[in-house]
C-alpha cells in the first residue's frame, strides 16, 4: 500500500533544487499576448531561451496554475519583450497580480495584436508551434516571425535578486 506522502515532494529538495537552479543568470522579460475580448495580458518570465536558429525557435515555460495559462495556450501568437536594466519597477509590476497590467504601461501592438513593451532591449514576436504540459509547467515553443534589437544594458536575474551586468576586462 501506498502511504499518502511517499510522492509528495520533499519541500527541502524543492528549496535546494531552487537554490541551484538560481545559481543560473538570465535576462527578464515580459511575455504577452492578446485575450480574444481584447484584452491584452502578460507576466514577467526568466523562463525564456533560444531554442533553434533554423527555423528561428524560442521557448518560455508557465506555470500551469497561472490565471492566463488558458487564454496563453489557446492563443497562437507571443510577443517577448526583453527588458533593460531601467525597467526593474516593470518587472516587478508584471510579477505580482493586478487585473490589468497593461494600464498605463507604455507599449505598442505587434503581430496578433500582442503587446510589446517599449523601452525594451529587444523583442520577439512569435506564433505559437507546440504547448506541452511538462511537470507543473507548460512549455511554449514560439517560430520568431519577426525580432528586434536597440542598443541597451539588460536587466538581470540571479540567485533570486535582479542586477546588472558588469563588463570584464577583455585584457584580464
Ligand atoms: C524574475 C521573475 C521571473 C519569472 N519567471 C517566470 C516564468 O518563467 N514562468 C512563470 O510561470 N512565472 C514566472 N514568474 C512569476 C510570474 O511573473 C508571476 O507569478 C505572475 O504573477 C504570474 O502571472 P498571473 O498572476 O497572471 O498568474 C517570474 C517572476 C519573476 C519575478
Amino acid at each position: 500500500m501506498t502511504h499518502p506522502t511517499e510522492n509528495a515532494p520533499d519541500p527541502g529538495l524543492q528549496l535546494h533544487f531552487r537554490s541551484c537552479l538560481g545559481a543560473f543568470a538570465t535576462g527578464v522579460t515580459i511575455v504577452a499576448t492578446r485575450a480574444p475580448e481584447g484584452d491584452a495580458v502578460g507576466l514577467t518570465v526568466n523562463s525564456f531561451n533560444s531554442l533553434s536558429l533554423d527555423p528561428p525557435l524560442v521557448l518560455w515555460s508557465l506555470r500551469r496554475v497561472a490565471r492566463n495559462a488558458n487564454l496563453f495556450r489557446a492563443a497562437g501568437h507571443f510577443s517577448v519583450s526583453v527588458l533593460a536594466v531601467g525597467q526593474l519597477a516593470l518587472a516587478r509590476h508584471f510579477a505580482v497580480s493586478a487585473p490589468d497590467r497593461f494600464a498605463g504601461v507604455a507599449h505598442h501592438e505587434g503581430l496578433g495584436g500582442c503587446p510589446l513593451v517599449d523601452a525594451a532591449i529587444a523583442w520577439f514576436e512569435c506564433e505559437t508551434v507546440s504547448v506541452q504540459e511538462l511537470g507543473d509547467h507548460l512549455l511554449f515553443v514560439g517560430r520568431v516571425l519577426r525580432c528586434a534589437r536597440v542598443p541597451g544594458l539588460p536587466l538581470v536575474f540571479h540567485q533570486g535578486d535582479f542586477g546588472r551586468t558588469i563588463a570584464l576586462d577583455p585584457e584580464a
